[in-house]
């Protein structure tokens, strides 16, 4: 299974933060954000993978991580977003990557506690389709909420203003080569950009989508709360860490 990491836009939810830089290398705690979604794919066997990135300092995402070696990887893939057109047009730079292979995809701005080596591993062997991670939160508003229903999601809405669910789609999905026909055949949503929840509808249209429940915390670390939240939330397991 090939690896994306999404790290494109432009981050203007965190300015005067992203003024100068792009998000994905502000720090959560003591590692810039890259950091972890990288190591998300890594501990669950990930080892090919392509960051998409944009912006005028995606020059900086190389001279930070190189070929990846602090991740014991010999090489890193990286491939230019122009402007911010969604999550879906940064993915679809990634189809000659993928080239027919299936993929993990990790939002550059998601940051989890366990791995996910055991939904990558069920994924694997599902023939095709598409595997999402949910995961309850009190604020499902800001999120994409999946509405299950007889042990299947039967849709997904984009940050509702009446969530049916709190249950997020969090920034973590793994999708069949088919993901790049869905791809092309979107159009731009009401904020001008091709969303990510418009392929997972398209793939519960199908009958082909599957989820699990993330467990451990999750948190996105695109604005300001989230991202003092996140490295509170790294913080605490170092030190648990360390005492144990
Ligand atoms: O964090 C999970 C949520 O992420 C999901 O629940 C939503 O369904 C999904 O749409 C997304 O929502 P956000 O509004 O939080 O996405 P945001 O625009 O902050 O983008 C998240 C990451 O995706 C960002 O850190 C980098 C990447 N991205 C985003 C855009 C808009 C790109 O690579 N290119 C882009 O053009």
């Amino acid at each position: 299974m090939k690896g994306i990491v999404l790290a494109g836009g432009t981050g203007s939810r965190l300015f005067p933060l992203t003024k100068i830089t792009n998000k994905h290398l502000l720090p959560i705690y003591n590692r810039p954000m890259i950091y972890y979604p990288i190591q998300t794919l890594v501990d669950a066997g990930v080892r090919d993978i392509m960051i998409v990135t944009g912006g005028r300092n995606s020059g900086d995402f190389l001279r930070l991580l190189a070929n990846g070696k602090e991740f014991g990887l010999k090489h890193i893939n990286y491939t230019y977003q122009e402007g911010e057109g969604g999550i879906a047009d940064a993915l679809g730079l990634a189809q000659h990557f993928a080239d027919g292979q299936k993929i993990c995809v990790v939002l550059g701005d998601n940051i989890i506690e366990h791995d996910i080596r055991e939904a990558v591993e069920t994924f694997q062997a599902q023939e095709s389709g598409a595997h999402i991670l949910l995961k309850e939160v009190p604020d499902a508003e800001r999120f994409g909420v999946a509405e299950v229903s007889g042990g299947k999601v039967i849709g997904i809405e984009e940050k509702p203003k009446r969530p049916k669910s709190n249950l997020a789609v969090t920034g973590i999905y793994m999708y069949d080569a088919s993901v790049f026909d869905k791809i092309h055949t979107l159009v731009p949503s009401h904020r001008g950009e091709l969303e990510i929840t418009d392929v997972n509808n398209a793939y519960i249209a199908a009958g082909d989508l599957r989820y699990d429940i993330l467990s451990g915390w999750w948190t996105d670390a695109g604005q300001f709360e989230s991202l003092f939240h996140a490295s509170q939330l790294i913080a605490a397991q170092r030190a648990k860490e360390a005492r144990s």
